[in-house]
């Protein structure tokens, strides 16, 4: 029943304040061709992406873990002209969906998709010395959360946003006896966010479409 009426909720809203985008809505019928998994955001939330991004003012973005672009786009249409959104993808399928739907939406111009693990992306766009970038998304794999906020902290100047997806993984977040590597992920992120003296944090739970999840967020206040 929850569940029922959290799904009738979002699509209340969504069809009120999220109107349908055929860029956006072609991307989902690729990745879903494609057989891409269905993780990507909510359009709510991909509004939500948005608005906070265009809140920040963010002419730089970077964001870890593409799948097929949903989430790029709508963080990508947040900026302004001259604005540039970098994406870090490690599977050359989910990167391919992506660059082909970011074609259709008109942005390739603006978007870089980058191929490989994060892991080794993050430290190559620093030795590039790009960034600092003024949004962050991190929604990748969820075990190596502590690992790219502490990048994305790098990457960021005073003043940066830094958003992470799926923190509250059905509630699992709140078991210290979880043996899931995404909720130990979750957990050590949500340790690392208290006890880091850069930033100003928070995290809530969300439901709707997607499930039970939520975001976490974090305000830079200090030049790292
Ligand atoms: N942000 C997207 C959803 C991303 S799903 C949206 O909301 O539309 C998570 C993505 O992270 C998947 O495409 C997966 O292939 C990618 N990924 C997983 N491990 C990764 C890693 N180590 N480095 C980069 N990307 C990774
Ligand atoms: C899942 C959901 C996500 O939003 C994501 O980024 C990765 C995985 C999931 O439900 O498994
Ligand atoms: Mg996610």
């Amino acid at each position: 029943m929850a569940q029922e009426q959290w799904f009738a909720v979002d699509r209340y809203l969504t069809d009120l304040l999220v109107p349908a985008d055929a860029a956006l809505d072609a991307a989902l019928e690729a990745s879903a061709a494609a057989d891409l998994p269905a993780i990507n955001v909510a359009p709510n939330q991909g509004k939500l992406l948005h608005l906070l991004a265009r809140i920040q003012g963010a002419r730089a973005i970077l964001e870890i873990g593409t799948l097929g672009g949903y989430s790029t786009i709508w963080l990508a249409r947040a900026l302004p002209a001259g604005g540039r959104l970098i994406t870090l993808e490690s599977n050359p399928k989910h990167a391919d969906v992506a660059r082909a739907n970011l074609e259709r939406a008109g942005l390739t111009g603006v978007v870089e998709v980058r191929l490989g693990r994060a892991l080794d992306t993050l430290p190559a766009l620093a030795a590039e010395g790009r960034g600092p970038f003024d949004f962050i998304f991190i929604d990748a794999d969820k075990p190596s959360n502590p690992d790219y906020f502490a990048w994305a902290l790098r990457l960021s100047r005073r003043g940066s946003v830094i958003v992470v997806d799926n923190v509250v993984r059905k509630g699992a977040v709140a078991d210290p006896e979880s043996a899931d590597p995404n909720v130990q992920g979750a957990r050590r992120l949500a340790e690392l966010l208290a006890v880091e003296p850069r930033v100003s944090a928070t995290a809530i739970q969300t439901v709707g479409s997607k499930g039970y999840d939520g975001f976490a967020i974090a305000l830079v206040t200090a030049d790292p």
